[in-house]
């Protein structure tokens, strides 16, 4: 059976640079045999953090976050498509993630960072990493990270 991963991607900017490279991610992932799907946190419109998911009483969570949460308790691994923000993580994408706990756990997560200028998204890769793994993922030591992503990819 093919690996389910689930790519997230948290950019909530209306001229977003890095959907190209979590469009990749997952192009290359489906060549590679793997069920991959986008997982775009501005699509999927979670508001910023009231109560996680597991606060709701069982069936009265939003049906957005209720669907995501069974998308991720299925997957097989993750990967994580991060931008960088003032050396730091994309808002949009850690709201997603801090509604999940126990959906996360013990499953490999990947990093893939990237950012205007030559490093990267260094920062913000090395930022996920440690929060990842506080939510339970194991986080995998392979990473990728482009830079000058306006002009990686069309
Ligand atoms: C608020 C803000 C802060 C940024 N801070 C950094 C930074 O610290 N390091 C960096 O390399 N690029 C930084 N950039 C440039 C981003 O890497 C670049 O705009 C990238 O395309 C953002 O990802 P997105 O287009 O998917 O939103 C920043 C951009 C914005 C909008």
């Amino acid at each position: 059976m093919a690996d389910r991963i689930l790519v997230f991607y948290g950019s909530y900017r209306s001229d977003r640079a890095g959907i190209r490279l979590a469009d990749y991610i997952v192009k290359t992932l489906k060549n590679r045999g793997a069920d991959a799907e986008l997982i775009d946190a501005k699509a999927v419109g979670l508001p910023m953090l009231d109560r996680m998911y597991k606060e709701y009483p069982e069936g009265e969570a939003p049906a957005p976050m209720e669907a995501l949460a069974v998308k991720i308790r299925e997957a097989d691994g993750f990967i994580f498509v991060t931008g960088e923000y003032n050396w730091g993580m994309q808002p949009g994408l850690k709201n997603l993630t801090d509604h999940f706990l126990e959906e996360w756990f013990w499953r490999p997560a990947g990093i893939v960072s990237y950012s205007a200028g030559r490093l990267g998204g260094a920062h913000a890769n090395l930022a996920w990493h440690g929060t990842l793994a506080e939510m339970g993922m194991v986080v995998i030591s392979s990473t990728v990270a482009v830079g000058q992503i306006a002009n990686t990819l069309d």
